[in-house]
C-alpha cells in the first residue's frame, strides 16, 4: 500500500486545517535606530527600506509600527559622543533614554525593549571596557548594569543585554531588584555567535571594533553544545527570555534550545539575514515576499516563539494581505 500523504494537500481549506505552525505580526519584534539631531529620517544603506531617526521624527515609525499591529520594538541608539567607558550609554539624557520616554508618550501599548550593549557607545566599538587590549569581564559589568538601569529608569519594558560578558544577566538583574525594578523582565542574546551575518548592522550603527574583533567573547559559529551552556547559565542568573543570534544559519540551534528549555525563546534574524534577501530582490532573482514569509515561517518552526526581524512591518502588512493561494 502507498502512504498517500498527498490526500491533505489537496485543497486551501485541508492545508490550512493540518497547518503545523503560524506567523502573525504577534510573532514580531522591529529594531529601530535613534540618531541625534533634528528633523532626520534616513535610510540605512546597508539595511534598505529601515531608517535612521531622529527624536522628533520617531513618531513616525511608532505610528506605523501600531497600524501593522507589530507588538514591540528593540531601540538602537547612535550617540554623538562616543568615549572608552561608554558614558553616552548610561547618560539620562543619552539618545536611547531618550527615545524610550519618547515612545511610550506616543505608544503606551508597544512594548519597547533596550539593547543593552556598548559598541555603539566606546570609541573603540567594543562590546565592553577594554584594559591592556582585552575587554575586561568585571569592569563591563559594572557599566552594563548601569546602562541596563538608566534603560529601565527611562522607561524601559524590558532590557536585552548584547554584550556577551559572562555574568552580566545576575549582575544586572541584582542591580534593577535594588532599585526597585524587579518587574522588568531580561530578554538575553544568550546564545549570540561572532557572526559575518552583522556586517550591514555595524554600518547602520556606526559600531565596527577598531581593532581585534569580537571572537574572545561572542560563540564560535562551529558551536552548539557550548549555546546550550550559555543559554542555561542566563536562565540560572534570572533571564526570562533566552535569545538565538543569528537565525537563519542557526535553526538547529534554535531547536535545540526550544526542545531543552520551557522559557520562551527569542531569534534575531540579523541585518546579513535581511540584506541578502533584499539584494536579491532588487537584482530581481528572487520573490522577496514569498522568501522573507518562508524565513520567518521556518524560523519559528525550528522553535522560537518571538522574532526579531526588520522584516517585521512589511511581513505584517503581507500577511494581513493574506498569502496567495
Ligand atoms: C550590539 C549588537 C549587534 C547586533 C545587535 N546588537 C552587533 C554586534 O554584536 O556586532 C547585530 C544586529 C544585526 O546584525 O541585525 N552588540
Amino acid at each position: 500500500m502507498v502512504n498517500r500523504n498527498r490526500r491533505l494537500r489537496g485543497s486551501n481549506a485541508i492545508r490550512d486545517l493540518v497547518r503545523e505552525t503560524v506567523i502573525s505580526s504577534n510573532d514580531f519584534i522591529y529594531p529601530i535606530f535613534a540618531v541625534e539631531g533634528e528633523n532626520i529620517k534616513e535610510e540605512i544603506s546597508s539595511l534598505p527600506g529601515c531608517y535612521h531617526f531622529s527624536i522628533d521624527r520617531l513618531h513616525e515609525v511608532i505610528e506605523e509600527i501600531v497600524k501593522c499591529k507589530v507588538r514591540g520594538v528593540m531601540v538602537f541608539g547612535i550617540p554623538d559622543h562616543k568615549d572608552e567607558i561608554a558614558s553616552s550609554a548610561f547618560d539620562d539624557n543619552g539618545i536611547v533614554q531618550r527615545a524610550v520616554r519618547k515612545i511610550k508618550k506616543i505608544s503606551s501599548k508597544l512594548l519597547v525593549i533596550t539593547d543593552v550593549c556598548m559598541c555603539q557607545y566606546t570609541s573603540n566599538g567594543h562590546c565592553g571596557i577594554v584594559v591592556d587590549g582585552m575587554v575586561n569581564n568585571e569592569k563591563s559589568l559594572k557599566y552594563l548594569s548601569k546602562i541596563a538601569l538608566s534603560h529601565a529608569m527611562a522607561g524601559s519594558d524590558m532590557i536585552a543585554p548584547s554584550d556577551m560578558m559572562d555574568g552580566r544577566v545576575l549582575a544586572i538583574r541584582n542591580l534593577l531588584d535594588e532599585n526597585g525594578y524587579e518587574n522588568i523582565p531580561i530578554m538575553s542574546y544568550s546564545a549570540k555567535y561572532c557572526s559575518a551575518f552583522y556586517g550591514p548592522f555595524r554600518e547602520a550603527a556606526h559600531s565596527a571594533p577598531q581593532f581585534g574583533n569580537r571572537k574572545t567573547y561572542q560563540m564560535d559559529p562551529a558551536n552548539s553544545r557550548e549555546a546550550m551552556k550559555e543559554i542555561q547559565d542566563d536562565i540560572e542568573e534570572g533571564a526570562d527570555i533566552v535569545m538565538v543570534k543569528p537565525a537563519l544559519s542557526y535553526l538547529d540551534v534554535i531547536r535545540w534550545a526550544r526542545d531543552r528549555n520551557d522559557v520562551p525563546i527569542a531569534a534575531y534574524s540579523v541585518s546579513g539575514e535581511y540584506a541578502m534577501v533584499k539584494a536579491g530582490a532588487k537584482l530581481g532573482w528572487i520573490n522577496e515576499k514569498a522568501i522573507a514569509l518562508e524565513m520567518l515561517l521556518s524560523i519559528k518552526r525550528a522553535g522560537a516563539d518571538m522574532i526579531i526581524t526588520y522584516y517585521a512591518l512589511e511581513a505584517s502588512k503581507w500577511l494581513m494581505e493574506g498569502i496567495d493561494e
